[in-house]
């Protein structure tokens, strides 16, 4: 059965029977690869041309491949491309389409290579565009997260620990906060996208080939750093991929607290934010109700791209080299995880800049449950008093506070005095909530200034990103 009309299947050369119905479908990855023919088709062009160049393909072999693909690059645009599960893949549907398309030419394209590198290139392609959409995301929220930091540099608020209310901190410090855990995931990005941008193109199945193919060439064609080193590894490994859900996961992490502090900060209890109309929904029951659904969704998300990363880690783990149809299984929790984590950065870039303050609220809450008693304590340590003595003074005057429900900058200068003869008028500059953020004034502290400064510095600094 060596004619390939009799069995449609590419290697039916070898076998006296046809693939079993269920099997084949069992088998079949068309339904989610084809997400990559674009990358696939790019991944052919560059290697059709090496194979012009070192006289493996004639000028009109090359001439026919490359409008033989364009053509098939029409069809997937148009959706009038033929997919089908007896060719399994998107690198066979598209190698066989270009065959039906072109004739001959279209049979010399898999000329020194497998599926095995084709596989691994056209997800490092896909990956890298994938990283590159993201990390425009990432920063559009940084851009947003900033811009609150700016407008909110002197925003009273307070500062919790154990989510009870600590010190004042600034509306504007806590933005810049989350703004400092997205940089970080951005580095992440950077790193994993500089790792993953080698081509496995020329491995061929495990083993490399026997054409004299320039490496090299496709590497720099495809916008690939170098070639891998090692064709086995190159065919095999998908810690790319893991790499690259690790970072997605961490994303979905620091945007979960977010939501997290969006929930709480939304609720009628807390009243510290107010989030637009359109970002939230109403209650089919409870007519008072807004809920913060997108917030939610983020936070629930963020199970799924977890659950992923560890179904990509338990994938790879028992894998001897080289490659193994096990690695077939990579690409629905990869392109589930960049999918989500696309959609989850949209909303909260999209949100972000909209979160209202309600400053007069924030500014009473941070006031609540003695915030300003380290600053207190500071105070007595400048005149002098040790700081663990100062600590039990004011401790004794945040007993009495609490006995008399009082805040400590609103008690008599006299009051005051009874718990230390070092306390003079001045006390009441730190025991305000503005003088304590304002004398938060160092590189990292909560002082408006310096968060101005610090917002200055990060909006610049994604500037020319
Ligand atoms: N669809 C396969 C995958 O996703 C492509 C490589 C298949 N190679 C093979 N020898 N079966 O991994």
């Amino acid at each position: 059965m060596s004619d390939q009309s009799d069995n449609p299947s590419l290697w039916g050369g070898r076998f006296t029977e046809a693939t079993d119905s269920f099997v084949q479908r069992f088998t079949a990855s068309v339904s989610f690869d084809q997400r990559m023919a674009e990358q696939d088709i790019r991944g052919s062009l560059a290697h059709a041309r090496m194979l012009n160049d070192a006289g493996i393909l004639s000028e009109e072999e090359l001439k026919a491949i490359e409008d033989g693909l364009a053509s098939v690059q029409n069809e997937i645009n148009n959706g009038d491309f033929p997919w089908s599960i007896e060719r399994e893949d998107v690198h066979m549907n598209i190698e066989a389409r270009l065959t039906a398309l072109i004739g001959e030419a279209g049979k010399k394209l898999h000329t020194g290579r497998s599926r095995n590198d084709q596989v691994a290139t056209d997800i490092r392609l896909y990956l890298r565009d994938a990283i590159d959409a993201i990390s425009q995301e990432l920063t559009r929220l940084q851009k947003g997260l900033v811009g609150l930091a700016e407008t909110h540099a002197a925003t009273i608020m307070p500062g919790f620990t154990h989510l009870q209310g600590a010190q004042p901190v600034t509306f504007g410090h806590h933005m810049l906060a989350w703004n400092e855990m997205l940089e970080r995931d951005y580095g992440r990005l950077v790193d994993c996208r500089t790792r993953l941008n080698q081509c496995p193109l020329g491995a061929a199945a495990l083993a490399g080939t026997t054409f004299p193919i320039n490496r090299a060439q496709t590497a720099a064609a495809l916008g690939f750093d170098f070639p891998t080193r090692n064709s086995l590894d190159s065919v095999s490994d998908r810690d790319f991929a893991i790499e690259f859900t690790a970072a997605a996961a961490l994303i979905l992490t620091h945007l979960s607290r977010m939501s997290e502090e969006l929930i709480l900060w939304t609720s009628a209890q807390f009243q510290f934010v107010e989030l637009p109309d359109r970002f939230c929904t109403g209650s089919s029951i409870m007519p008072q109700k807004k809920n913060p659904d997108v917030p939610e969704l983020v936070r629930g998300k963020t199970g799924r791209v977890n659950g992923h990363l560890i179904a990509l880690l338990t994938l790879m783990k028992g894998q001897p080299l080289a490659y193994n149809k096990d690695n077939q299984e990579d690409k629905e929790p990869l392109f589930d995880c960049v999918d989500t984590v696309l959609d989850c950065l949209r909303a909260f870039a999209d949100m972000v800049p909209h979160v209202t303050p309600q400053k007069e609220r924030l500014r009473e809450a941070a006031k609540a449950g003695f915030a300003t008693a380290t600053d207190l304590a500071d105070y007595l340590v400048g005149k002098g008093l040790a700081f663990r003595d100062a600590h039990e003074v004011v401790g004794k005057a945040v007993a009495e506070g609490v006995k008399q429900k009082l805040d400590l900058s609103d008690m008599p200068l006299a009051t005051l005095q009874g718990f230390s003869p070092l306390i003079e008028s001045d006390v009441f500059e730190v025991l305000t909530v503005e003088g304590s953020v304002a004398s938060r004034d160092h590189l990292g502290g909560t002082a408006p200034a310096q968060v101005q400064l610090a917002a200055n510095n990060a909006g610049k600094a994604l500037e020319i990103r």
